[in-house]
């Protein structure tokens, strides 16, 4: 059975293409013997002539520009063969920079650790914190992707929409407007708020939101953190505004409940973040593809 080489396939391609063995060898790094020796043998070996020799020159026959046609496609299959190697091998190891809002904390740990189980040679830094802190962050270029609410426009980033983000209004479970079906905004009016600190996308929300609906609130904290804003509103600090995503644990164990006001749960959505300008590697297009196909089992 004939038998030919992966090697004097690239041989014979390159001398094809230049038609001129001293060029062609200097493109394989080889010597001019070598390369003309490996011509001659392939030619043995599939019994037909692939060049006509004239002195020093050298041309295709028309059966060498036949083969020509299939060593090229045999190369390139060989090439993107050894192309999506790289790219499976660049996703299963690397490192990925990711910046999680605060909030988006409580489904994000979650997912990633799901997408670490299945690349454990990934290696990954989460940086939790708030949403000013990581557009400053974008802006630098330091996070491969971020987790956030709505990033503003106009300031360079790309962003996809990944799944809502309701915002609901808790209470201590003793709370007067427990039971009341319908809570008019303008009820809530004299009631006292502990908030999420400036640079929060959830304090920024809530404001606009109730500023549009007319409603002046009397802050009593201000917090950095959502577990802290759980806490003082079960100890009676005020009613808190927070995401749907962080009460799982406190509703089902009755320490707090929501209250059913009108406009609530206020819908916002959590996006995919990241510089435009910053080249995607290919574990972050890989931990995006997964995102985009495991986000709807996180939806609250
Ligand atoms: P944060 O996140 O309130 O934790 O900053 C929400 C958002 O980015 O909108």
């Amino acid at each position: 059975m004939t038998h030919l080489s992966l090697r004097q396939i690239q041989i014979f391609d390159s001398v094809a293409r230049y038609e001129n063995h001293t060029r062609a060898a200097e493109k394989l790094h080889m010597t001019q013997p070598a390369v003309s020796m490996q011509m001659k043998q392939m030619e043995k070996a599939l019994g037909i002539d692939l060049f006509e020799r004239h002195g020093k020159s050298l041309s295709l026959t028309s059966s060498g520009k036949s083969l020509h046609k299939y060593s090229h496609e045999i190369i390139q299959a060989y090439n993107n063969m050894l192309d999506f190697a790289d790219d499976v091998k660049g996703c299963q190891q690397g490192h990925l920079t990711i910046s999680v809002a605060s909030t988006a904390n409580y489904f994000a740990s979650r997912i990633i650790s799901a997408f670490s189980k299945l690349h454990p040679d990934i290696t990954i830094s989460m940086d939790v914190t708030n949403r000013r802190t990581i557009l400053q962050q974008l802006q630098c270029y330091e996070p491969d992707l971020a987790i956030m609410g709505e990033p503003p426009e106009g300031v360079g980033l790309m962003s996809e929409e990944l799944m809502p983000n309701p915002l609901v209004i808790i209470a201590p479970p003793e709370h007067p407007l427990k039971d009341k079906e319908k809570i008019a905004i303008k009820d809530l009016q004299g009631e006292k708020f502990v908030v999420r600190e400036k640079g929060s996308g959830t304090q920024k929300t809530i404001k606009r939101h109730f500023s549009n609906a007319g409603l002046c609130c009397t802050t009593t904290l201000e917090m950095s953190s959502n577990e802290a804003i759980k806490q003082a509103v079960s100890a009676g600090f005020g009613l808190g505004v927070v995401s749907y995503h962080t009460i799982d644990l406190e509703l089902s164990s009755q320490r707090l409940i929501t209250l059913n006001v009108e406009s609530f749960p206020l819908q916002r959505y959590w996006h995919l973040v990241a510089h435009k300008e910053k080249a995607v590697s290919p574990v972050a297009d890989a931990f995006k593809a997964f995102l985009r196909t495991q986000a709807k089992h996180y939806v609250p």
